[in-house]
């Protein structure tokens, strides 16, 4: 598919060349409408995208379907059930601010460190890039190492959370929810004795660590239960791992077009906004919703376009130019409001590391790569 093709759907743009003429067009045109074929109203400019993130009639998931039908009763549906990132109300939002908590206290520059240490690794077997492993397995390798498990176990955690995200879109098959209902089943395994430690060790006041303080962040705000501590857990490996891979790919992709003499901190914080790994996202009208004139009904769907809205004119001058070092941009790539991703540092210095080394062996990409057909995350193939 070339970025000449004409787009059908905002879904098919995620893995366009260029799918950013297409937004354009939306934002100028139809920033907040009821596409037909999709079934689901559109949220392209900067505007719309603020008030749907930002409105509590709107949810995550749907109100009949809280975990997808295929998974529910698995592992996989008991994880994802609990999981910040798939439920609202007032137990999730408590349980968000003790994810948040843990994060905003993630050692950054050890995390760093330890992707670089990956990276070097996994190029030093000589032959072909491994650009599958350092896009994916190294970022998911580092945080399952800074949740406690060793590198042996990391490895395995870094190939179940690949199989587990898998149940994520809508799309997912069968095979896949089984797949992932395995995984996830193996990945409670691996991570539970960890967690049990770090809540173990916290009231004797020893290691550190991100489930550590997860535990010491659950502490503080009075929540007992382990279970949903440890979904979220391994909710922190399924949220790093296609998010994190496209950053690094895209940011390649980046370099390869002209953006050779940028800084690689600077580029990748502008490679967020200007051609976003997550593409988009969905929200589910449990009350009616009204935005510029039209009116989302209970029970219908929202794309809100995280990719448009980031090169809306409107918040961002010049929107469509890559500007490292960008002064103050309006970034929605990490969402924005209640459902704010809190792990955008960390996911930051993992690609700053993983790109740094890259390029440190001279080592590139193609300017012009295919993309994985995910309807959401946008990750060249390389
Ligand atoms: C480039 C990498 C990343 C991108 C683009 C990204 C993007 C996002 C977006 C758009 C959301 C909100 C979804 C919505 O509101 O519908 C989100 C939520 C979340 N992200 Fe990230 N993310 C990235 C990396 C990470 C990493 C590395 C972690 C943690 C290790 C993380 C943890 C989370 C969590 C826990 C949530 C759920 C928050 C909530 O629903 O309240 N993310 N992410």
């Amino acid at each position: 598919m070339s970025s000449t093709t004409t787009v059908s759907s905002p879904v098919e743009a995620v893995r366009l060349a260029d799918p950013y003429p297409y937004y354009a067009r939306l934002v100028a045109e139809r920033s907040f409408a009821y596409d037909e074929a999709l079934g689901a109203w559109v949220a392209a400019d900067a505007a719309a995208v603020r008030a749907v993130l930002g409105s509590g009639a709107l949810r995550v998931r749907p109100v009949a379907e809280p975990v997808p039908a295929g998974i529910a009763g698995t592992a996989a549906g008991e994880v994802f059930g609990e999981l910040v990132r798939m439920t609202d109300g007032a137990a999730a939002a408590r349980l968000k601010g003790v994810v948040a908590g843990a994060l905003a206290r993630a050692d950054t520059a050890y995390a760093a460190s330890l992707a670089a240490r990956f990276a070097r690794e996994a190029l030093s077997a000589g032959g072909e890039v491994p650009y599958e492993e350092l896009m994916f397995a190294v970022p998911a390798r580092v945080v399952a190492a800074l949740s406690g498990l060793t590198e042996g176990a990391g490895r395995e955690a870094a190939r179940a959370i690949g199989d587990f995200v898998q149940c994520i879109p809508a799309t997912a098959t069968p095979e896949q929810q089984r797949a992932a209902a395995t995984a996830a089943a193996r990945l409670r395994e691996l991570l539970g004795p960890a967690l049990t430690a770090a809540s173990a060790v916290h009231t004797a006041g020893g290691a550190q660590g991100l489930l550590r303080e997860l535990v010491t962040a659950a502490e503080r705000d009075g929540w007992a239960r382990l279970g949903p501590l440890l979904s979220n857990a391994i909710g922190f490996l399924s949220q790093t791992y296609d998010a994190t891979a496209g950053l690094i790919g895209n940011t390649l992709v980046a370099l390869a077009r002209g953006a050779e003499g940028s800084d690689t901190g600077a580029l990748v914080r502008e490679v967020v906004r200007h051609d976003a790994p997550i593409q988009n996202t969905r929200r589910f009208a449990a009350e009616a919703f009204a935005h510029a004139g039209s009116t989302v009904e209970p029970g219908q769907q929202i794309l809100v376009l995280l990719a448009a809205a980031n090169r809306d004119p409107a918040v961002n001058p010049d929107p469509h130019a890559l500007t490292p070092g960008r002064v103050n941009p309006a970034v929605f790539t990490f969402g924005a409001a209640a459902h704010r991703c809190p792990g955008g540092e960390l996911a930051t210095a993992l690609a700053d590391a993983v790109v740094t080394e890259l390029r440190a062996a001279g080592l590139g990409t193609t300017a012009t790569p295919a993309y994985r057909p995910l309807a959401n995350a946008r990750i060249p193939l390389l």
